[in-house]
């Protein structure tokens, strides 16, 4: 079987979303290569803090070493291959034990000792033989404060693979006065049953919302008015539901930008700056911060969603981010994180809580609606009742300019086409190149983006 013949440049064939070969060469050739995000230093402030984490097929632990520093370790004792960590999180002390033989480990995954080690006179085991420690990953790095990983010694390094993608941490971070964003400790852990691709073009499919979340967004707007007629004005939080109601025509004005990676940006400004105290408090925080006009670029920055492929959907104004850890071809963990602004009025921080549990928590009927069609979609794509997954939506009418792939159409299916284009690539065994797609680029108030 050769992946290239299943992916044409309008339609994929449905097997890249069920057969277990696939998903093979997709954890090898690309979640297995490329930098994965591992967790927020603020996840692991003192030295022994640690947090697992999968990185494609592998368990990983990330852990804050003594000296501050923070490394990436295969959480696997090196005598008979016994998970060290057992618990998601935690902190280990001085040193990993494992619990089977009681070898320790020093915390950057050297051996620190091995316990009656009379008996091993004479074999290769000695504490000089790397064999004896727990192997790191590759490469380790971060960006503003967000910890990656890479398990190849090979590739772009994280700023290269991020490329224009990484305005997802500078745009969640410039809205702090500080700079700088602290994780909220708790995150929702959901089990998707479908492959994750499903979630990953979701993110920037502008065509389902007015249709998935019709019925919740349509009463929200109803309710929305009523308060604001009764009242003067709604509170902020009716706002992130009632855009579900916007209409085909308003979802169709947003725009994507498609980079060659498969990263991808979903423009649209969220309405976030009413004229309330606490954001007029909030604003003047970030002028005295930034001056008059830096803070400005940072507070109408036109950003609804920002993708870095293939596992992350960062909505930076909100300080939500959501990571996919794929367990089978129809089997998806998603972690559900939210972050604080460090430095704004606690006030602002609840719009991100209010956001959290509204839209993004598995509880709410928005991310219900999302995931009764993925799973619906993973039945279909597992029967015999067609092969082919349809991207023909404004197939024909997209530009092109250094490698980013722009519509004028925001529910056009560009955003899969370019995602595919990506994954192609990557299981040649080639690293899709960076492109430059800076004109007119995501960083940026776009007159042009409408609000939803
Ligand atoms: S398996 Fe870890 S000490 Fe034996
Ligand atoms: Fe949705």
């Amino acid at each position: 079987m050769n992946p290239q013949t299943l992916v044409e440049p309008d339609r994929v064939h449905r097997s890249v979303y069920t057969d277990p070969a696939i998903f093979d060469l997709e954890m090898a050739h690309i979640f297995e290569k490329v930098w994965v995000y591992c967790g927020h230093a603020s996840q692991v402030p003192h030295p022994g803090d640690y947090f697992t984490v999968q990185i494609g097929r592998q368990p990983m632990v990330m852990v804050r070493d003594r000296n501050g520093g923070i490394n990436v370790l295969y959480n696997r004792c090196p005598h008979r291959g016994v998970e060290l960590c057992g618990n998601q999180k935690g902190n280990t002390g001085t040193a990993f034990v494992c619990s089977y033989h009681a070898w320790s480990f020093h915390l950057d995954g050297r051996v620190r000792a091995i316990p009656l080690m009379q008996g091993y006179e004479g074999t290769r085991l000695t504490v000089d033989n790397p064999d004896c420690s727990m192997k790191p990953a590759a490469r380790v790095d971060s960006y503003r404060g967000f910890v990656f990983a890479s398990l190849s010694p090979d590739g772009p390094s994280l700023a290269e693979f991020l490329g224009d993608a990484k305005v997802a941490f500078d745009d969640m971070c410039d809205r702090s006065p500080e700079g700088e964003v602290e994780v909220v400790p708790v995150c929702h852990r959901v089990i998707q049953h479908s492959n994750w691709k499903f979630f990953m073009e979701n993110q920037l499919d502008a065509l389902h919302p007015s249709v998935t979340h019709q019925s919740t967004g349509v009463p929200a707007r109803r309710i929305e008015n009523r308060v604001k007629a009764e009242q003067g004005q709604a509170p902020l939080f009716f706002h992130y539901l009632s855009a579900f109601a916007s209409s085909f025509d308003q979802w169709d004005s947003v725009q994507t930008v498609n980079f060659p990676r498969g990263h991808g940006v979903l423009k649209a400004y969220m309405g976030l700056r009413p004229t309330d105290p606490d954001t007029l408090e909030y604003e003047a925080l970030m002028k005295r911060a930034y001056g008059e006009q830096r803070a400005e670029e940072y507070l109408s920055r036109s950003i609804h969603h920002v993708l870095v492929y293939p596992y992350l959907s960062v909505q930076s104004p909100l300080q939500q981010l959501r990571c996919l850890r794929p367990l089978g071809p129809g089997k998806t963990l998603s972690e559900i994180w939210h972050f604080r602004l460090k430095g704004a009025p606690e006030a602002i921080y609840r719009r991100a809580l209010w956001y959290y549990n509204l839209v993004n928590s598995p509880a709410t009927l928005i991310n219900a609606d999302d995931l009764e069609n993925w799973t619906k979609g993973q039945w279909g794509l597992e029967s015999n009742g067609g092969d082919w997954v349809s991207f023909h939506r404004n197939f024909g009418g997209d530009t092109e300019k250094d490698g980013v792939l722009y519509s004028n159409n925001g529910t056009s299916e560009v955003v899969m086409r370019s995602q595919f284009r990506a994954w192609q690539a990557y299981l040649a065994g080639a690293t899709p190149p960076a492109g430059a797609g800076h004109s007119g680029g995501p960083a940026q108030s776009g007159a042009a983006a409408r609000s939803v």
